[in-house]
């Protein structure tokens, strides 16, 4: 063991002018071949099986257990407000530190919702719910992307969902949570967002969705079902909604992650109209990225995704425009119609995605 340690370090020494690896980029995992030393000042964090993550050891990070909680009440709504600071957004809410919501309507899987608000939230701000993977939380979810970063930079707000459910995996499985007000996790997300929209002056159309694997998979499924409150969704390593339809919510030994479940765009399309039955306004604009290696959730997933989303959007099924690049080196990006479907493969990317320098990408795509 210390031989090994031994080794490692004096490898470390010789490379890490080259190789360390920079703030909540990946740093290991099943599967990923990449440098394991991050840069000074962050300490390299196991998040799950396939992704651990370089993070800032001592850098100021807002308040990321929740300090306070809020006590909700239904009848604020009909006050009268004349004083100026009650029109600003989510007034309610402590500015820059995570905070978890005591209530937020029926939440019939009891998941916890917490909420970010930068110290500039801007008026009618932009809404976005970011989802952890398997094995993840709110609090995981939060310090380990940037999307924090981006909302204290453009003044939007975040919801952060967390379960404890299934291996802390969001149920795309069951039969109710992939219908519109059927139940479980996606009836109880949808809430928080109604919630949002009816407290604190949200933007309606501004309502975004994002997550990654199993907040991912959460991210389509949520689209399908919730397409009047969604208006985008950006899907780091996901599948298409259904294809976990009656599997276990523990994604990775199934034949769905494995890359072994192909339909037709019209079945897939079928499988999203099913999530709203006569529903017939527009459908959430989808951002899909997938990295070529990724060990957990295969990428032919991707394309079981553009097919699904360009079926909905009754556009074709073949690139518009495909940049190399974009958004960084490695990465790919491809246009679908005139924008309502983009897809990102990154070449050697493994399953610890939103990478650093991806989630403006998704933040742009929004509009936020
Ligand atoms: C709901 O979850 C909270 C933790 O977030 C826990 O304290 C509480 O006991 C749970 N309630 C039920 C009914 O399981
Ligand atoms: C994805 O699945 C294909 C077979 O469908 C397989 O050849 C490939 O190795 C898999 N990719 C990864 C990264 O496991
Ligand atoms: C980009 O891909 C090349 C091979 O195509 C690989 O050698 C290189 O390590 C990759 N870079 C990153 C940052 O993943």
């Amino acid at each position: 063991m210390r031989f090994i340690l031994f080794f490692t370090s004096l490898a470390a020494l010789a490379v890490r002018a080259t190789l360390a690896v920079p703030p909540y980029g990946q740093c290991g995992g099943s599967g990923y071949a990449g440098s394991k030393e991050c840069d000074a000042g962050s300490i390299c964090v196991k998040l799950n099986d396939w992704y651990s993550q370089c993070q800032p050891g001592s850098a100021p990070v807002p308040t990321s257990t929740p300090t306070s909680t809020i006590s909700t009440t239904s009848t604020s709504t009909t006050t009268t407000t004349t004083t100026t600071t009650a029109t600003a957004p989510a007034s309610s809410i402590p500015a820059g530190a995570l905070t978890k919501l005591s209530a937020f309507g029926t939440n019939p899987t009891n998941i916890s919702i917490y909420v970010y608000k930068p110290a500039n939230v801007k008026p009618n701000p932009g809404l976005l719910l970011a989802l952890h993977y398997c094995g993840g939380t709110a609090q995981a979810y939060f310090s380990g992307t940037q999307f924090r970063q981006l909302a204290d930079q453009r003044g939007f707000i975040i919801l952060y969902g967390s379960t404890t459910n299934e291996n802390n995996c969001w149920d795309n499985v069951g039969a109710s949570s992939l219908v519109h007000d059927g139940g479980s996790d996606t009836l109880a997300l949808a809430n928080a967002v109604r919630y949002a929209l009816k407290e604190w002056g949200v933007n309606r159309d501004k309502v975004f969705v994002t997550g990654t694997s199993s907040g991912a998979m959460m991210t389509n499924t949520l689209s399908g079902t919730y397409p009047d409150l969604i208006k985008a969704g950006a899907v780091f390593a996901g599948v298409a909604m259904g294809c976990l339809k009656g599997n276990q919510p523990s994604f990775p030994a199934d034949p769905c992650a494995g890359g072994q479940i192909s339909h037709t765009p019209q079945q897939w399309g079928d499988i999203v109209r099913k999530g709203y039955p006569g529903y017939t306004g527009a459908y959430p604009r989808i951002q899909i990225w997938h990295g070529t290696a990724d060990p957990a959730v295969n990428i032919t997933n991707q394309n079981e995704q553009v097919k699904q989303w360009t079926n909905v959007h009754g556009i074709s099924q073949t690139a518009t425009s495909t940049t190399a690049g974009t958004p960084k080196s490695n990465w790919s990006k491809s246009v679908y119609g005139t924008g309502q479907v983009e897809s990102y493969t990154g070449q050697g990317s493994g399953h610890g995605i939103p990478e650093a320098g991806t989630e403006v990408a998704a933040i742009d795509f929004f509009g936020l």
